[in-house]
């Protein structure tokens, strides 16, 4: 298999105490600067892909330019399924040389998740494909709920140890306030559910929703024993505002090339600096 399977870059991380990044990609340039800014920092790397970008760019075509990035690289990089829903989009990657997938039944009652997955570990792992599960609902910075709600829809640390253990996940996705997209205001992690998980799950622990998170608070995380971190908003908000710049300063520029140029650079900086903040420099 070309790419590394999550199972063996998180579990190295596990042992020596960093993150791997997991970083969003729907194109070339994102998927260059991703690869570059790890091949800077000699640093192990998930690429990770949702159905959507799938759908934008093609399947073949995402895969192929993870896959030569990969090959000139020489790290030990996954190419990763990010929230798969169903088992059809999880069977399709596995098929096209995906090495880990992530099923997301978070939202669907506690037995149909557990079933869920389970039959998409007994699948994978009859090729050596990693799989991600989630429990607990990442609520969105827009849904207006009450505390009581948001703790609701955290992770419950038995149900995650019962979790693991009935779909044989190698990884698990947990919520703990976390929320995809920027947050409004100071984002409110509960580490102590964090640490109450961490105590009774024994597979790596994965944190949806990074962007926005203040340093402070992943540095906490990954201490606590958070392996895989997952970055898409703050790298698109470079990608916005370097392409946004360029055009208001060089508006006569019509080269695609130059005007993703500087964008590239941009994201590659973001990751690079995901990298350092993750601790997973010169771990490849
Ligand atoms: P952000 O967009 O908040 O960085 O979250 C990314 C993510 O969790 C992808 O699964």
């Amino acid at each position: 298999m070309l790419f590394v399977p999550n199972k063996l870059l998180l579990e190295k991380a596990m042992a020596e105490g960093y993150a791997v990044g997991a970083f969003n990609t729907n194109n070339l340039e994102t998927t260059r600067a991703i690869v570059r800014a790890a091949r800077e920092l000699d640093s192990p790397l998930i690429l990770a892909t949702s159905e959507g970008a799938i759908n934008y760019a093609g399947i073949n075509n995402l895969k192929t330019m993870a896959e030569i990035a990969a090959q000139e690289s020489g790290l030990p990089i996954s190419l990763h399924l990010d929230h798969g829903t169903s088992l059809e989009i999880v069977m399709r990657c596995i098929r096209h040389g995906w090495s880990s997938v992530m099923y997301d039944g978070s939202k669907l009652p506690f037995e149909e998740n557990v079933a869920n997955a389970r039959q998409v570990v007994e699948l994978a792992h009859l090729v050596g494909v990693s799989v991600e599960g989630e429990l607990g609902r990442l609520v969105g910075v827009e849904d207006n709920i009450s505390v009581t709600e948001r703790e609701a829809a955290m992770t419950d640390p038995d149900q995650a140890q019962e979790f693991v253990k009935r779909t044989g996940v190698d990884a698990l996705a947990v919520a703990i306030g976390n929320a995809h997209g920027f947050y409004k205001g100071e984002p409110q992690l509960d580490f102590i559910r964090l640490e109450q998980i961490r105590a009774r799950v024994e597979v790596p622990l994965v944190l949806h929703g990074a962007s926005g998170i203040p340093d402070e608070g992943i540095r906490r995380a990954v201490k606590i024993g958070v392996d895989k971190i997952n970055i898409d908003t703050e790298v698109r908000a470079a990608f916005q505002k370097a392409v946004a710049s360029f055009l208001a300063e060089n508006p006569q520029v019509i080269d695609p090339r130059k005007i993703l140029g500087p964008a590239i650079k941009a994201m590659s900086e973001v990751v690079k600096s995901k990298i350092e903040l993750f601790g997973s420099v010169g771990k490849a």
